[in-house]
């Protein structure tokens, strides 16, 4: 377990807590290692939940103390290694939610657009900020913001570096919606994903996430393969087993 970064079990779901509350959870190269220490815990958790310590931020962006004194090569590192961590993030086999309790500007509103889901405190407020500070978003918001918002929205928020508050992100679908127990409520998503075919879950998600980009006629190639492959499971044969003896599915996620 880490220092700045904590996960825990909650029945089938993996919650991982970035708790650096002091410097508002941001993110310096030790939270990246240790959150990437964390990922690697997922093992046969069902879906993971990522959220901040503390009652202020989600996370309120990379660590500006660190870049302050980097150079060009050790900017482009840090920016490589933090694109590496989310990557891996936005990669995991399992459906992840981004509990957004407080802050998340620049490198935090980077890192819950890798998460599959956006759900926001009413408190909490998104943004990318960088060009207040002379430099641009480095761990993938000019990219994830555009997928999530579109082109134009993206342009103006990173141009002009307001904030965007709780409301405003579900309208525009940077979250997905609005939360009075952030937490509590991804946890129970998370735990109503937990109760579907786990291999199908997986499944489902390498055919959104891998696919994306892709012209339609090859990710319509790779979505028959994998609705083929789920016919190779026991999951596949419960689930419809039960469907037709009119009772709950057991799931043994094989
Ligand atoms: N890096 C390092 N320290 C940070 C930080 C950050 N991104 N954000 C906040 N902190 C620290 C503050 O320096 C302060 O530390 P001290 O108590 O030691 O002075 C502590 O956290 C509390 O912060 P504030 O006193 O500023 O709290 P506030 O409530 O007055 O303001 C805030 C909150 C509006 C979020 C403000 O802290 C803020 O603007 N933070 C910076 C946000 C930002 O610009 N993020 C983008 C960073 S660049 C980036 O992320 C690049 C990239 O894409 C990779």
């Amino acid at each position: 377990m880490g220092e700045l970064v904590r996960h825990e079990r909650r029945g089938a779901v993996l919650l991982v807590t970035i708790d650096r509350p002091k410097a508002l959870n941001a993110l310096n190269k030790q939270v990246l290692d240790e959150l990437s220490e964390a990922l690697d815990a997922v093992g046969d958790a069902r879906a993971l939940v990522l959220t901040g310590g503390g009652e202020k931020a989600f996370v309120a962006g990379a660590d500006i103390t660190a870049m302050a004194e980097m150079d060009t090569m050790t900017a482009h590192h840090f920016a490589g290694y933090g694109q590496a961590v989310l990557d891996r993030l936005e990669a995991l086999p399992i459906p992840t939610i981004a509990a957004v309790n407080g802050f998340a500007l620049g490198g935090g509103c980077e890192l819950a657009m890798a998460c599959d889901m956006v759900f926001a405190s009413r408190t909490a407020v998104f943004g990318q900020p960088e060009v207040k500070l002379g430099v641009i978003p480095g761990f993938g918001g000019t990219q994830r913001l555009v997928r999530r918002v579109g082109s134009q929205r993206a342009r103006e928020l990173c141009f002009t570096a307001r904030n965007v508050k709780a409301d405003e992100a579900v309208q525009i679908g940077l979250a997905l919606r609005v939360c009075d127990d952030v937490v509590a409520d991804a946890l129970a998503v998370a735990e109503q994903i937990a109760q579907n075919g786990p291999v199908a879950v997986r499944l489902c998600k390498r055919a959104i996430v891998d696919n994306d980009g892709q012209a339609l006629g090859a990710a319509l190639t790779s979505e028959r393969q994998l609705f083929a492959l789920c016919f190779s499971t026991a999951d596949q044969k419960e689930g419809m087993a039960a469907f037709l003896g009119k009772r709950k599915a057991e799931f043994s996620g094989k």
